[in-house]
């Protein structure tokens, strides 16, 4: 027998025990006479001491990572050596014979320091820094949340079904990883971007409740929350409405929290629309861990003679909006400068600010902001003294979204933000249409199988409604600032779905090409139907708190969209090429 027990399990129940143990070397010390090893594995460490006797038959040496199998009797620590840390910390082996099962070559770094190195040189020896307990940890727990999903989506009666990966482009925004097909020459799989289209036909065929652990594929550019293969919880429903799907994640979401984080959620989760989370935070995926939120005071200063207000407002679309940071009066000049460059690289003009003492306002520019107006400001932000109210002056959706990164800004400067509360929220009635400057045309905001909302459909089509103030049906669930999952209710008549298609510039012979087998489907009498897909690498790398989605995956992309362990992409052979019907130019 290799081993008769893993290195973190021998407790004083063991004492007296002959044991067997193998693992990693994660420390020698050397004390003279006798040699102390910790010895390493998944389970935990053990204490091995090799005392002056065994040494005259134990002939090799031992370096760290070392990978290494003892023999040996369990005793107990002598009194005030114990390290209560460890389950193992009271006892020790005291090793009989010790062979090297497999030395470990020169090491690139120090194995159980790996996060300090450089990310490079980790990627490229993640199997080394995987051996890093504290890296080890975030996969087991990963293991964890997916074993969770498993098991209450199965008693929900949901149901897990394997989709394609060799299949057709669905759009999500990206740009597809394509692969050439041997058989049919000049033709190319997708690999998914989703499994989206194939969640839709699973509900024509009555599965009713669908899930599915799915990795994705997308080439864009990456960013420290995103990855071009990833996983996503796909979940699709039927007969739903968003109340339906609201609780069922929230159910789950609530269990993954209580057992990974002992936090009790509480549910239902706030939900606010898009139009509320512009309006009050200055974006769609608002962090609210905190308040400061933003108040539109255009109405207020409306009579001021200040210049930069009054041009703001003789715009179109031009609003003064703000927030109120409590106890911030206390700002000194160099904090001001700090603020107003922060939202002049967000692409403000500029940055008014008025500390609040005794129901009036201080500031340089107070002079053109008479009593009755103060006193509206002071109201509008509930402002009291010692307060700073923030006012950025400009195009209305502009200003919003400077001062949603202020908001951001200034909370952690102010440290408002908690690390260890996680604030879940719905956001609903997404438009439908985003504009594509560089196209000149309209395009979905979440994908073309979204519904509409059927009113703002109808007036659309009627010309009372313009394209940009069509909500669907859409919503997005958001974690502390970050949107973790995105869904909507899907369009299931064929006629409809051709309507939308049409609007974004997909004409009749192009749906027919990309899509024609979805409204094919669609018209064997498809239910009402919905979903939601969450990435589950982002959820990871937040409850985790950590700072990059890499560190969740066992084998992620770098900065290059390429995996260092096998040094992927690469080269391929001329034969392979032939085969394939490719001439790379
Ligand atoms: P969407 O494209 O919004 O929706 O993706 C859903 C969730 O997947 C995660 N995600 C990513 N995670 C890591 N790296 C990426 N490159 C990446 N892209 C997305 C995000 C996101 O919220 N088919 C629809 C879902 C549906 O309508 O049911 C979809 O894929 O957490
Ligand atoms: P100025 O008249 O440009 O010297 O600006 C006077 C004050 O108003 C300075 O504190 C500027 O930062 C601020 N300011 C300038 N433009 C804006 C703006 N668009 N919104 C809010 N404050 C502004």
């Amino acid at each position: 027998m290799l081993r008769t027990h893993t290195c973190g399990e021998l407790t004083e129940k063991n004492v007296g025990q002959e044991v067997t143990l193998a693992g990693w070397v994660d420390t020698v010390r050397d004390h003279g006479g006798v040699t102390f090893i910790d010895l390493r594995d998944r389970y935990g460490k053990t204490q091995v001491v090799l005392d002056v006797a065994a040494k005259k038959d134990i002939t090799e040496t031992f370096k760290s990572e070392d990978c290494i199998q003892i023999r040996g009797r369990v005793r107990p620590r002598p009194k005030g050596t114990e390290n209560l840390k460890l389950l193992t910390g009271r006892v020790e082996i005291a090793a009989g014979s010790a062979k090297i099962l497999n030395a470990c070559d020169p090491l690139p770094f120090e194995v159980t320091k790996s996060r300090e190195t450089n990310e490079d040189l980790r990627l490229q020896y993640r199997y080394l820094d995987l051996r890093n307990p504290a890296v080890q940890k975030n996969l087991f727990l990963r293991h964890r949340v997916c074993q969770i999903i498993r098991s209450v989506l199965d008693k929900q009666d949901f149901i897990e079904v394997e989709t394609p990966m060799l299949t057709k482009s669905t759009p999500e925004g990206a740009r597809d990883y394509l692969v050439p097909s041997r058989l049919n020459p000049g033709e190319f799989f997708a690999l998914p971007q989703s499994p989206q289209l194939f969640k839709q036909i699973l509900m024509v065929s009555g599965f009713d409740r669908y899930f599915q652990i799915a990795k994705c594929f997308r080439d864009e550019d990456l960013r420290a929350d995103r990855q071009p293969e990833f996983t996503q919880l796909d979940i699709e429903m039927s007969f739903l409405e968003e109340n339906d799907l609201f609780s069922a994640v929230e159910g789950l979401l609530k269990n993954i929290l209580k057992e990974i984080k002992g936090v009790d959620l509480k549910i239902p989760f706030s939900r606010l629309t898009y139009q509320e989370a512009m309006g009050k935070y200055g974006s769609d995926k608002p962090d609210l861990r905190f308040g400061l939120a933003i108040e539109e005071v255009s109405e207020a200063v409306s009579n001021s003679e200040f210049k930069v207000f009054k041009d703001a407002l003789a715009k179109k679309n031009g609003a003064v909006a703000g927030i109120c940071l409590p106890e911030g009066g206390s700002a000194s000049k160099k904090d001001i400068e700090s603020l107003t460059e922060f939202v002049k690289a967000e692409g403000a003009l500029g940055l008014a600010y008025f500390k609040v003492a005794g129901g009036k306002l201080e500031s340089p520019i107070a002079k053109f902001v008479d009593e009755p107006i103060q006193s509206k400001l002071i109201q509008t932000f509930k402002a009291s003294t010692g307060d700073l109210i923030l006012l950025v002056a400009d195009e209305k959706p502009k200003a919003l979204k400077v001062l949603g990164a202020l908001r951001l800004y200034a909370a952690c400067w102010k440290n408002l933000v908690s690390k260890d509360v996680f604030h879940f929220s719905w956001v609903t009635d997404f438009p439908l249409f985003k504009y594509n400057e560089e196209e000149k045309r309209l395009e979905s905001e979440h994908h073309p199988f979204t519904s509409p909302n059927l009113a703002d459909w109808e007036l659309f089509k009627k010309k009372e409604l313009p394209a940009e103030k069509v909500r669907s049906r859409a919503y997005d669930l958001v974690l502390n600032g970050n949107e973790i999952a995105s869904g909507s209710v899907r369009i299931h008549s064929a006629g409809l779905q051709k309507e939308i298609f049409e609007s974004i510039g997909i004409d009749e012979k192009e749906a027919e090409l990309r899509f024609g087998f979805l409204l094919k489907a669609l018209k064997f009498a498809a239910p009402p139907h919905g979903g939601i897909a969450l990435g589950i690498d982002r959820v990871m790398t937040i409850l985790l708190g950590l700072e990059s989605i890499r560190d969740v995956i066992a084998f992620p992309k770098n900065q290059k969209a390429a995996c260092p362990v096998p040094d992927d992409p690469s080269p391929v052979n001329e034969r392979q090429l032939k085969e394939l019907h490719i001439r790379v130019r």
